[in-house]
């Protein structure tokens, strides 16, 4: 049967999206060290507006089984970007016929991009954006959350965690992506802690960067 991934308007869109980031990585590549100085969140933000910076495709196609196989009510993303994880989310609580994506985005461009690539694809009913700092917008969400991909800047993974902690279900998966990042430390000592209520698992992803998965116990 085909899923949701295979859906034309769904295939149309996240290669149009890929292309297009991949076509921005010569101009990432070259203004990487205007990056790197200490930034405040909204100055990175606005540096970072017309960028991609996606999960991988192969993420991606993880992202989605992950989904399916734990048929989450209530998914939460931490950095939406473009859209491209969103999407995959998406199409994976379509086609479980269950759950909806949360998803928070602070870049204004990006989130009027985002919201008519959504509607392009015919997955919008399944996604809620909450516009603005994530630590601020995601304090209103309601109910029990069952999975989570943090993808934003990844010195706050830490403080949104443990903003998300009180509501994560037992069983919840956190996603954390470019686990290899240094400023990623303060976050792994917590999931990697077992006496924190995590069972937490790192591999690979690409050459140099890696994912950490954690259950929520
Ligand atoms: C690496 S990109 C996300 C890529 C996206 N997950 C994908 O795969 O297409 C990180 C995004 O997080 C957003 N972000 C960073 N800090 C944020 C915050 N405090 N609240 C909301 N969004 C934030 C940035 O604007 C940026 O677009």
């Amino acid at each position: 049967m085909p899923t949701s991934l295979q859906d034309p308007r769904v295939a149309t869109v996240l290669d149009r999206m890929y292309t297009a980031s991949k076509d921005q990585m010569s101009k990432l590549r070259e203004r990487g060290g205007d990056f790197n100085r200490p930034m405040t969140t909204q100055e990175r933000t606005e540096a970072m507006s017309e960028f991609y910076i996606p999960v991988t495709p192969e993420a991606g196609r993880l992202l989605y089984s992950l989904v399916r196989a734990t048929r989450p009510a209530t998914v939460v993303e931490f950095g939406m970007s473009f859209g491209i994880s969103a999407l995959h989310l998406a199409a994976a609580v379509r086609d479980n016929g269950t759950g909806r994506v949360v998803t928070t985005e602070l870049s204004d461009t990006k989130i009027a991009a985002a919201k008519k690539t959504f509607t392009e694809t015919g997955l919008d009913d399944v996604i809620t954006i909450l516009e603005g700092d994530a630590l601020t917008t995601l304090e209103s969400l309601d109910g029990a959350i069952d999975f989570v991909l943090l993808d934003g800047w990844k010195d706050l993974y830490l403080p949104v965690i443990e903003l998300l902690e009180p509501r994560l279900s037992t069983g919840a998966l956190v996603i954390a992506d470019n686990a290899s990042s240094a400023d990623m430390k303060p976050y792994l000592d917590r999931v990697r802690n077992q006496d924190n209520g995590y069972v937490s698992f790192n591999f690979l992803v690409r050459e140099s960067d890696s994912m950490e998965v954690s259950c929520r116990t």
